[in-house]
């Protein structure tokens, strides 16, 4: 046996009609139907015709298929060989994934672009037009409910199919494979949290209008649609302007919590919507619906005015006393049992604080912008302005605008 050898499974030769596109045949016979044929890719005569036709398929019809090999520890030694052990063979199943994908974009797989919980997101272009892309792989381990896509990607890719708005980011495609699934999305080149950070948490008035008012654009069309995003926070919105004062194109990102409202009313799951930005109703335990984000949108929008969070804290406890603080609480708001069963009237008792107060003297809010605060900062859901109605806000037309 060679000490050099390439075990051609039938997962391999799955890998190899891919990476060739078509269906290959070595000595007459599909490679399919080969059970198992060890290859030395080395070099030297094995005096078996049908073997020199697999290195020749590698090393000229399979390029990609070569790199991928290596890139995943496959080979060794020089560009020619690949050593595959019999017992490796089965970790080849993740790769039809890779080849798949990389058969129409060139990824850039040694520096993610984002990481988050669910998985890794790539820059990439696409290998026919040359447009840039970023591919949102989702760890399959993280899916927890045994093999599988996990539900969050498909939350996803359900949520962006339904949502083709200038304000939201584009599903381009779905690449999907032995339980992997990769989305290809429309590139932009930095999210609200890089956006704020780069412009040392100064963004001008005009700037902040703006980027709230495609904010809002974009979450009324997905409420339109009945679908709530459940994670509003500058790293899931994307600019695409991203220039000094950069009035955005902003796209709102990452529907991996999404969800339907056609399907009832969710009550409280543990985790949704990051804790800055959660709204009461969820704090305390009850049904929400699409005011969770509109109380998102209004935490985004007064990070922007104040160039830091506006609600904060590093546990649920202190993000609920940092609200609070700013709105006051409890003695001077009605939180009924009914709406928010968690609510605990023990809580200590805090006066409300200006909008001046809270947002600093150079603010630029205006009365019209400060309305607006008010009206999405609304305790109870049911008082709370829609998505739509703050885009009627006297705020986007009013001296910020201009
Ligand atoms: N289309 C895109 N273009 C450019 N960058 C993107 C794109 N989509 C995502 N990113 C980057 O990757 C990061 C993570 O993406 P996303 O929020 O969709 O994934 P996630 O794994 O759900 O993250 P998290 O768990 O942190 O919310 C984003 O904050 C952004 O910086
Ligand atoms: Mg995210």
């Amino acid at each position: 046996m060679p000490t050099a050898m390439l075990v051609v499974t039938a997962m391999l030769s799955s890998l190899l009609v891919m990476a060739s596109g078509e269906p290959i045949v070595i000595a007459g016979k599909p490679l399919s139907e080969w059970d198992m044929l060890d290859v030395d890719m080395s070099a030297g005569s094995d005096g078996c015709e049908c073997l020199t036709d697999v290195r020749a398929l590698l090393a000229q019809t399979a390029p990609q298929l070569f790199h991928l090999l290596r890139r995943h520890g496959f080979s060794e030694r020089g560009e020619r060989r690949v050593v595959v052990a019999p017992t490796r063979a089965i970790e080849l199943q993740p790769l039809l994934q890779d080849l798949l994908l990389e058969r129409h974009y060139a990824v850039q797989w040694q520096q993610p672009i984002g990481e988050g919980s669910f998985g890794a997101v790539f820059r990439a272009d696409d290998r026919l037009t040359g447009r840039p892309a970023a591919i949102k792989r989702t760890k399959l381990e993280v899916a927890g409910e045994g093999e599988g896509i996990p539900a969050s990607s498909i939350r996803e890719v359900a949520a962006l199919k339904a949502t083709a708005h200038p304000n939201v980011v584009q599903l381009l495609d779905v690449i999907c494979e032995h339980g992997g699934m990769d989305l290809v999305l429309e590139y932009l080149p930095a999210n609200l949290a890089q956006h704020m950070k780069r412009h040392r948490f100064v963004l001008e008035p005009q700037a902040v209008c703006s980027l709230q008012q495609q904010l809002l654009k974009g979450l009324a069309f997905c409420h339109i649609c009945s679908i709530l995003h459940r994670d509003l926070k500058p790293a899931n919105l994307l600019i695409q302007d991203a220039r000094p004062g950069g009035h955005g194109n902003l796209k709102i990102a990452d529907f991996g919590l999404a969800r339907m409202t056609s399907f009832g009313k969710p009550r409280y799951t543990p985790g949704m919507v990051t804790a800055w930005y959660r709204p009461p109703e969820i704090f305390f335990g009850g049904k929400y619906s699409s005011p969770v984000d509109v109380w998102s949108a209004a935490c985004i929008f007064g990070e922007m005015v104040r160039g830091l969070p506006l609600f904060h804290g590093k546990s649920d406890i202190e993000v609920i006393f940092s609200i609070f603080r700013k709105l006051g609480a409890p003695r001077s708001v009605v939180f009924p049992q009914a709406a928010f069963p968690d609510f605990k009237p023990s809580f200590p008792q805090f006066q409300r604080r200006s909008w001046e107060d809270i947002c600093g003297p150079d603010a630029e809010l205006g009365p019209e912008g400060v309305q607006l605060l008010e009206d999405m900062l609304q305790y109870d859901p049911s008082m709370r302005i829609s998505a739509k109605g703050a885009l009627g806000s006297a705020y986007f037309a009013g001296a910020a605008a201009q």
